[in-house]
């Protein structure tokens, strides 16, 4: 199968002729490549939400999604709509985060594919915590190894990346507010490296938004290297930016990749999204 590399070291692109004959071996290959590269882009897909549904479920077992409710049909309860209207300010997701990750068993897959695309704008940022993690001196890494970190809603609901998810605060309630609103304190222990059980890759499994703390130790304590570890995993060299287009489907391994959705887009637009693979992260021994 053909593809494009969209950076030096990350993420990779596929068009969908590629995928014209497609039968059980390119499924295969199509779920190598998503493990390998942890971000898989298909362009110029053309699929109906049974046929998305489908499609996405060859990399794993669909999850209804609890957090972007508001787009659930009877017939696809697995797939949520985001939306974003014409002149609304607020962006959900522009911080560097995971989904989920204050589950025992977040998702290790997310799948977005573009309905409606604004002409210019919205990209979508990705980070790969693997190329963070190899990059760490050797004394760093075995350091980082050896903690556990807490995830929790409570950074996200109570604290200030609050206005950082939500940013703008014009009109009425959305969706998202109504569920940050109803979604209740959750936390989960994970190691804070892990690894990718068929790759055997490992992984910083951390981020600002989730991460309060390593485990046995306090915030205060835990703050100075978790900045450092943050920081480091934003860094450009780690990221690769998306844009969007009709069509485009990017499915990536929430687990070991950080998203930031960029709020530069003032048009309607329409991406439908579904996740799969609700998995505990794999320490890294
Ligand atoms: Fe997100």
């Amino acid at each position: 199968m053909n593809f494009n590399y969209l950076t030096g070291n990350f993420g990779i692109e596929v068009s969908a002729k590629e995928l014209a004959d497609m039968d059980q071996s390119t499924g295969v290959t199509l779920q190598n490549l998503w493990h390998e590269h942890e971000l898989l882009v298909v362009r110029d897909m053309d699929l109906d939400t049974r046929a998305f549904v489908n499609f996405c479920s060859l990399f794993g077992e669909l999850q209804k999604n609890y957090f972007f409710f508001q787009g659930h049909s009877e017939d696809y309860p697995q797939v949520a709509k985001i939306i974003k209207e014409a002149g609304e300010k607020k962006n959900t997701g522009g911080i560097w985060h995971h989904d989920q990750g204050y589950y025992s068993n977040p998702v290790k897959g997310i799948a977005l594919y573009g309905i409606d695309i604004p002409p210019r704008g919205g990209d979508t940022l990705f980070t790969s915590s693997t190329l963070a993690y190899d990059s760490l001196s050797t004394t760093m890494q075995q350091v980082v190894k050896s903690l556990n970190v807490i995830h929790t809603t409570e950074l996200m609901l109570k604290k200030q990346p609050l206005t950082k998810l939500m940013e703008g605060s014009d009109g009425d309630e959305s969706g998202i507010e109504r569920a940050l609103k109803l979604m209740p304190l959750e936390s989960a222990i994970h190691p804070a490296v892990c690894k990718n059980p068929v790759t055997g890759k490992p992984f910083l499994y951390l981020n600002r938004t989730t991460t309060s703390q390593f485990e046995g130790m306090t915030r205060e304590e835990s703050m100075g290297l978790l900045n450092y570890l943050f920081q480091h995993i934003e860094k450009p060299e780690f990221n690769c930016r998306v844009q969007w287009r009709p069509g485009t489907l990017v499915i990536w391994n929430n687990h070991q990749v950080l998203h930031y959705a960029v709020n530069d887009y003032n048009r309607r637009r329409e991406l439908h999204r579904v996740h799969f693979s609700a998995e505990q992260p794999v320490k890294y021994l």
